[in-house]
């Protein structure tokens, strides 16, 4: 290929075979299985991955039309000729197959029809190899059955697979308080709950502590998060799969099965594609469940726990929540604000990890230096307490003496603080509200209290911009590509700024 000089004249027709070579080159490189036909149905583009999959060569797809090559597919069945039929996409459709070598496979699908000006002028289908996916999908299971059967029969103290109480929650901040009345409530019944709030705030802090508060503290304790499978692998996840309901599947209970008695918590339940959502509405309104592929139906008794990271009305309004389901999981709801918004708690929880991985790593940490103390109260802490309790972690397993120091924390924290004076300005400012003012005279760390108050005014920003970036750049009155800078060097999450502004109504 001519990558090194750019002709200056060149024919149209050499311009596209760069372009062709270019894109080829493209394509061998990636993951996914990609086979382009033109409107005819026949082959243009073909790359690697796809034929390893299809055990095909490049050139005996290439040019051919596709029902030349694969005999086993009709004008029916093969979903590349269905596009170009209707112009509608299919997809992450779910396939398994048995390669020459006696391999299975399962791929995830999707086919797309290609238009130019509003015309049809092809199609495109994209493979990703979901083998591993399957096979990992189906390990949770099996490890759940495994990790029950081994508990059967003494189940008085603890509970399987939550660990954590009410007694685990540290904070004395007003609204903490507040959510442990009302999860304390909620873990009388067995009504669903549906809990919100930014990354490591302890949204499965509270959903394990009110299964360990309920009746049902002695029943199984289930998790999965619904983002990490495509939609084929998380329906057999949670309501199970039967032997022949496709290539490869065998008799598997689903998590909604093994945690009869108990709980399930169903993180990032946003993610969860709609039809699945409306799936699920029907297991919690029937109580029962029907495995993949099964007509025989059973009855659970599992009480429903779902978590997201922002708020469920967003959610619903953007499509990512089914309404529907919204409302049966809604019964019961809590919002954790982000730890910025109750920084009175953050000395608590300091000590509370200091004096647990003295525990773990046989040490004495006595605590943390007035600069670090004063570093995390003006910290925004994108990560919440969870990135507070690796800061401590970190710290401690980098210690000498007995006390935290600015130099044994990660990097992006021990930046704002590159000045070894104590330094009041960030703090007051912060105090001062969300617009904060510089004030006159100030003795302290410029280059903290700069950042802090960017870090104050972006946030803003991008909170009543929804989150959208170009948006808070206007209003900022500063280049979009300054602001991306500007978030990076920050360490800002704009769908987390976005969220923190819902959180806090
Ligand atoms: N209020 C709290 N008190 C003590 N530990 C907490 C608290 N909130 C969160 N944690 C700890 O922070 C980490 C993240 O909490 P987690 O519940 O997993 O957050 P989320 O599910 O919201 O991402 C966990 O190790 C959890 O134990
Ligand atoms: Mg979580």
């Amino acid at each position: 290929m001519n990558t090194g000089r750019i002709p200056n004249r060149v024919k149209d027709e050499g311009n596209s075979r760069e372009l062709l070579e270019n894109l080829r080159v493209i394509l061998d490189s990636i993951d996914e299985g990609i086979h382009v036909v033109d409107r005819n149905g026949v082959t243009v583009l073909y790359n690697k991955v796809a034929a390893q999959l299809d055990n095909l060569k490049e050139e005996e797809v290439v040019g051919k039309h596709i029902l030349d090559v694969f005999p086993s597919l009709s004008r029916e069945t093969s979903t590349l000729l269905q596009v170009l039929r209707t112009g509608q996409p299919i997809c992450n459709r779910e396939q398994t197959f048995t390669t020459y070598k006696g391999d299975e496979i399962t791929t995830l699908n999707s086919t797309l029809p290609v238009k130019v000006d509003g015309k049809l002028v092809g199609a495109v289908e994209v493979s990703r190899n979901i083998t591993l996916m399957r096979e990992m999908a189906h390990r949770i299971v099996d490890l759940q059955v495994e990790l029950f059967g081994r508990r059967e029969g003494r189940r008085e103290t603890e509970s399987e697979g939550a660990r954590y109480t009410f007694r685990d929650i540290v904070g004395e901040s007003e609204c903490i308080l507040e959510l442990k009345r009302k999860a304390a409530r909620a873990a009388a019944s067995s009504s669903s709950v549906l809990v919100y709030g930014e990354t490591g705030t302890g949204k499965e802090l509270f959903v394990q502590a009110i299964h360990n508060a309920s009746p049902r503290a002695r029943g199984p304790f289930v998790a999965q998060n619904c983002a990490a499978f495509p939609e084929g692998l998380l329906e057999g996840i949670l309501f199970g799969t039967t032997k022949g309901s496709f290539t490869g599947a065998q008799d598997r209970p689903g998590l909604f099965e093994l945690a009869d008695g108990g709980s399930i918590f169903l993180d990032e339940i946003d993610s969860m594609p709609a039809s699945l959502q409306a799936k699920l509405l029907r297991v919690l309104s029937e109580k029962c469940v029907r495995r993949v592929g099964d007509t025989k139906v059973r009855r659970v008794d599992v009480r429903v726990m779902a978590a997201m990271s922002r708020p469920p009305l967003d959610a619903v309004a953007e499509g990512m929540l089914r309404e529907d389901l919204y409302y049966r999981l809604n019964v019961i709801s809590l919002g954790i604000p982000p730890l910025r918004e109750r920084r009175e708690d953050i000395p608590l929880l300091t000590a509370h990890f200091i004096a647990r991985f003295n525990a773990q790593l046989m040490m004495n940490v006595k605590g943390v230096s007035d600069e670090v103390a004063h570093l995390f109260s003006v910290y925004d802490w994108p990560g919440n307490v969870r990135e507070l309790e690796h800061a401590v972690e970190g710290a401690m397993h980098l210690l000498d003496g007995d006390i935290i120091m600015l130099e044994h924390l990660p990097d992006n924290l021990r930046n704002l603080a590159t000045h070894r004076e104590s330094r009041p300005a960030a703090a007051n400012l912060r105090a001062g509200g969300t617009a904060p003012r510089v004030p006159v005279k100030f003795q302290g760390d410029f280059r903290l209290a700069v950042a802090d108050i960017e870090s104050s005014l972006v946030r803003r920003a991008l909170a009543d911009a929804g989150g959208n970036i170009s948006r808070a750049a206007r209003a900022l009155g500063i280049p979009r590509q300054t602001l991306q800078y500007r978030l990076k060097k920050l360490g800002i999450d704009p769908k987390v700024a976005q969220a923190a502004k819902s959180t806090r109504a």
